[in-house]
């Protein structure tokens, strides 16, 4: 009997958990070796962004001010980095006036360069570890402020070299508004629908 409560509680956890994710995660790779990892994990104050890897050259830089990155509107097709839209601007700020990181009304939500500053790029490629708060960002909320079903991509002098989709822990894909993203990711589903598994199947062993 306290075996199958606690499962049963288990399962529960497992299901509330699912609903608004805590983790996301963009693997930004190109065949150029560019390969970088983004981490968004929820904290108090917003989201906490942690960024390592390598690939970005200070030899392939095409500006001295670096390369700057954004979360874009839309998910990555068939690996083309220009199908993701633009930046994700819930507020409709543009980029008339450029990002002020003391005044964030001035900076597109989605403007992760202009807040924090361009990846430099180093000799080796390999990129400072990498880690802030960023209190715009976030998974919950309406459709056209989440975070979810996004991407990230890296840019060059404007090019788009580099991008990947945010993929979350979780289901809350949004359905509605004028940047919502019109697909979802279905690898967020299989782990969705994993994780539960795991938990029926220790609730049968319980049984
Ligand atoms: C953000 O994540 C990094 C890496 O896991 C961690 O070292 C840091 O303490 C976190 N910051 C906050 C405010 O949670
Ligand atoms: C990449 O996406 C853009 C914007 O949707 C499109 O115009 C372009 O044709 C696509 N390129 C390829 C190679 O599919
Ligand atoms: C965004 O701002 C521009 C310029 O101020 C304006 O023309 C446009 O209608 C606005 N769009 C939305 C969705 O508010
Ligand atoms: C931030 O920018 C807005 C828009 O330009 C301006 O109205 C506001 O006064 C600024 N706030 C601060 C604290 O500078
Ligand atoms: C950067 O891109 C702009 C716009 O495409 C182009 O005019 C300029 O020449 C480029 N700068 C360099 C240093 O290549
Ligand atoms: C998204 O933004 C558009 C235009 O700014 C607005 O009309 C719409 O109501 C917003 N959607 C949601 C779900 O808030």
């Amino acid at each position: 009997m306290q075996i199958k409560a606690v499962a049963s509680a288990l399962a529960i956890a497992s299901l509330a958990a699912a609903a608004v994710p805590t983790t996301g995660v963009a693997h930004v790779k190109n065949a150029d070796g560019v390969d970088i990892k983004f981490v968004f994990t929820t904290v108090p104050k917003g989201l906490n962004v942690t960024i390592t890897g390598k690939g970005l050259t200070i030899a392939k830089r095409v500006l001295a001010t670096g390369y700057d990155y954004h979360v874009h509107v839309k998910p990555v097709t068939n690996g083309n980095c220009s199908s993701t839209g633009g930046h994700l601007d819930p507020t409709n700020v543009t980029t008339a006036k450029p990002c002020d990181p003391k005044n964030l009304t001035l900076c597109q939500t989605g403007d992760l360069a202009g807040k924090f500053g361009n990846f430099m790029g180093t000799e080796d490629g390999v990129l400072p570890f990498t880690d802030y708060i960023d209190t715009q960002l976030k998974f919950e909320g309406d459709a056209n402020n989440t975070i979810i079903g996004r991407s990230i991509v890296i840019h060059n002098n404007g090019t788009r070299i580099a991008c990947a989709d945010i993929i979350t822990e979780g289901s809350a894909t949004p359905t509605s508004g004028t940047d919502a993203p019109k697909t979802t990711s279905g690898a967020v589903k299989l782990a969705g629908s994993l994780a539960l598994s795991g938990v029926v199947a220790f609730m049968m062993l319980a049984l």
